[in-house]
């Protein structure tokens, strides 16, 4: 199904609330779907309105609503966190109203749980995350958290959570404690002749959660090769003994958190949540093997509910649309349905608060969180200093023994990709394409091919990071 053209109707139901057109696809399914072109051959001029998701076969489901059905949600409640009978949490719901459940205990076989929330800046990670928290401290389940944006991410989460870090240095004792007691209870559990991890008998699940994991992964990052193995460690010793690990992190590649062959296939085997992607995200996560290579996730705009506007001849647009932001939206890659579109619900307020924001406190209750903090470890002291394990539950007072210190390396400057160089030419006004590529030229970066910015226009389009195509031929942020 990659034109219009080859899109043929086989079935059409008109119902009063929606439209739902059973299409039939190129052999392969739902590949390379163009979402623009669909809209423009069912006559729709809001994107976020059609939706569609493989049906058997060859078949594509596309459904037409009225609204985005995941344009409003519902506030979660305790109910939705409190675990089911296999372990699973409700955090959101699919369009068509089927819960989007998430999993935090495996009762069957006793293992933690290893989940990865992607998203570029604003998407919603730490609000999942957030949900997932609450989660388990209503379920006696312990958590020792990274919020790894000084404290700001999750800032709820402080004293409802055994162990609270807020910087790099403290995550790495973090982990490498975690990893410690997992390796403990592995040479317990084998001495008692057990093969698997029973819950609470004798020790509590616990998960190691880390906001914002790429400042530990990311290249350059002074802790990424250990912060790296030590997670894989985790993912795998951890595992089978109640420890798991939880990352929230804005990534442009696997790459960058701390290099693919490391996490790649703990995090295939895990539970992956992608919310609104950036475009190099997307060919990221496709050639680290997240995503079969020409799946085409239909794009999550960054607003919802926006109608195609017709610039004007005196440079004002046409009035029309509310918008509706689209934060929570999110695909459950690895979920029976990864590729329907589902929203989180609503954790918390929508407006910043300027203290912690009370309902989220309501959520989390106000008795003290199960467990033990960690005793996070650091390397040896320096000489003359006392300790030896330097094990130091406050990480305070801690230094690096010479050699130790991790250096910082210089950075060079990132170059700008075609992306950010398209997006910041047009923050003074719309382009045309030869004005916006004489612009390109001029901007001191490398030198451009009008091929290559056509692509990218049309991703950044297709994303909503760009104002869709309209009569005017201009190219423009959107409004
Ligand atoms: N499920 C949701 N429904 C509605 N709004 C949401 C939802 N999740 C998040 N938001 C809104 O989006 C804002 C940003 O969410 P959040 O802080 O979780 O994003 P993030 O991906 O962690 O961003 P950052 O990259 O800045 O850390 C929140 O303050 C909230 O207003
Ligand atoms: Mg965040």
């Amino acid at each position: 199904m990659t034109s219009p053209a080859t899109l043929a109707k086989e079935h059409v139901e008109e119902k009063k609330v929606m439209r739902e057109y059973i299409l039939r696809t190129r052999p392969g399914g739902v590949k390379g779907v163009d979402h623009d072109a669909l809209c423009d051959l069912l006559e729709v001029d809001d994107p976020s309105r059609v939706i569609f998701e493989q049906g058997r076969g060859r078949e594509a489901v596309v459904r037409v609503f009225p609204v985005n059905p995941l344009a409003t949600m519902r506030a979660i409640t305790l109910e939705d966190l409190t675990m089911d009978e296999n372990g699973c949490i409700r955090v959101g719901s699919y369009y068509d109203g089927e819960p989007l459940r998430m999993r935090v205990h495996d009762p069957e076989t006793g293992n933690a749980q290893r989940v990865i929330i992607f998203g570029t800046t604003g998407a919603g990670k730490s609000r999942a995350l957030q949900a997932f928290l609450i989660a388990c401290k209503r379920a006696g389940i312990v958590v020792h958290l990274a919020d790894l944006k000084g404290g700001q991410s999750v800032p709820e989460a402080q004293g409802n959570v055994a162990t609270h870090v807020t910087d790099l240095k403290e995550a790495m004792g973090l982990l490498r404690a975690a990893v410690a007691k997992a390796e403990a209870r592995f040479k317990k559990y084998a001495k008692l002749g057990r093969s698997g991890f029973i819950i609470n008998d004798p020790d509590p699940l616990e998960y190691v959660v880390i906001d914002e994991a790429n400042r530990l992964l990311e290249k350059g990052s002074p802790f990424r090769a250990e912060a790296a193995k030590l997670i894989k460690e985790i993912g795998r010793t951890g595992r089978s003994v109640g420890i798991g690990i939880v990352l929230a992190a804005q990534a442009g590649h696997l790459d960058e958190l701390g290099g693919s062959d490391t996490l790649r296939a703990m995090l295939k085997e895990g539970e992956v949540i992608l919310l609104r992607w950036s475009s190099q995200m997307m060919q990221a996560l496709v050639s680290d093997g997240l995503l079969p290579s020409g799946e085409n996730l239909q794009p999550i705009l960054k607003e919802i509910g926006r109608v195609r506007r017709i610039r004007r001849w005196d440079g004002r647009k046409d009035a029309g649309g509310t918008k509706v932001n689209s934060q929570g939206m999110c695909y459950h890659l690895t979920s029976h349905r990864s590729s329907s579109m589902a929203r989180f619900f609503l954790v918390g307020s929508l407006k910043p608060y300027k203290g912690h924001d009370p309902a989220i406190r309501a959520l989390y209750g106000s008795a003290p969180p199960p467990g033990e903090p960690l005793r996070l470890i650091f390397p040896p002291p320096k000489e003359g200093k006392a300790g030896s394990g330097g094990a130091d539950p406050d990480g305070a007072g801690l230094e690096y023994a010479e050699g130790d210190e991790p250096e910082l390396e210089a950075m060079p400057a990132m170059p700008k990709t075609n992306a950010q160089r398209i997006l910041a030419a047009l923050e003074d006004g719309p382009l045309s394409e030869a004005d916006l590529l004489d612009a390109l030229d001029n901007d001191g970066g490398r030198d451009v091919k009008p091929g290559s910015i056509r692509t990218t226009i049309s991703n950044l389009r297709r994303e909503g990071q760009l104002a869709p195509k309209d009569a005017s031929g201009l190219i423009s942020l959107p409004q």
